[in-house]
């Protein structure tokens, strides 16, 4: 199916969004050049200048396979894997579904979810070699890391066909396989981690993620669910502290 491709838009999940909810087929993807307003998780602003590749995929999972909730591993596995067949790098996955790369943060995902769809906003640093203000976490781009400019096409092509490759494992009951692809690219696994979720901040030990995606974590002698909210990977450092998920 080919991509609706635009120039600027806010927000290329604004437009997935709409289109997912006048009927569009699964699989459909929107791509933009720039976003004025792109957002990341947890309300938090996601810098899309000329150069990244910004892009939507909408899926329609029927409820009774119950992939809803493992879609957000499922799409940083595919990512991941089409970042690697294009570049040959290396991606590490902190959960629930950034791209890492020597400690710098090259991707993350926005999953949106409508009556019966979701979409998935993935954002590539692609061929960018500086940003603006203040990041939270280091960035870095595929360009960077390379030493060489990227072509946008033949990632977004790899990008998709592995994410819907990833999915369709998860929904013929192959999850096993995605789940484990996941545990192999992590690098939150076996870590300390900051824990930030509503109401809630804690330190512990990243143990699993469970038949959901959610993640497991070890405080004390409790054993944490963690669905939703933010994980800092830790080596104890001075100014590590909850802050509001
Ligand atoms: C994150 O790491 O917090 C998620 C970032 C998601 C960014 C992408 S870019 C394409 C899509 N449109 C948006 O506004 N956000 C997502």
């Amino acid at each position: 199916m080919e991509p609706v491709v635009l120039d600027e838009v806010t927000s290329t999940n604004d437009v997935a969004r709409e289109l997912a909810g006048s009927g569009c087929p699964e699989g459909t993807v929107v791509l933009a050049a720039r976003q004025s307003r792109g957002r990341g998780r947890l309300g938090r602003h996601w810098a899309s200048d000329q150069g990244g590749l910004w892009f939507s995929l909408v899926f329609r999972p029927a409820p009774e396979h119950g992939v809803v909730s493992r879609l957000s591993l499922v799409s940083a596995v595919g990512s991941a894997e089409g970042v690697t067949e294009t570049t040959q790098l290396r991606v590490g996955l902190k959960w629930p579904n950034d791209l890492y790369m020597k400690g710098k943060k090259v991707a993350g995902i926005l999953h949106e979810l409508g009556r019966d769809w979701v979409v998935a906003g993935i954002g590539i640093n692609v061929n960018q070699l500086s940003w603006d203000g203040e990041m939270a976490v280091p960035p870095t781009s595929l360009r960077l890391e390379t030493g060489r400019r990227q072509a946008l096409e033949p990632l977004l092509a790899a990008v998709v066909r592995r994410t819907f490759v990833r999915y369709r494992q998860a929904l013929s009951g192959d999850w096993a396989l995605v789940r484990d692809a996941w545990r192999e690219l992590s690098i939150t696994l076996g870590h300390v981690v900051l824990v930030s979720m509503p109401g809630q901040c804690f330190e512990g030990e990243a143990l699993d993620i469970d038949e959901d995606g959610n993640l497991l974590v070890k405080t004390g002698d409790e054993v944490v669910t963690v669905m939703a909210g933010d994980v800092t990977l830790a080596r104890r450092k001075a100014g590590w502290q909850c802050r509001d998920a």
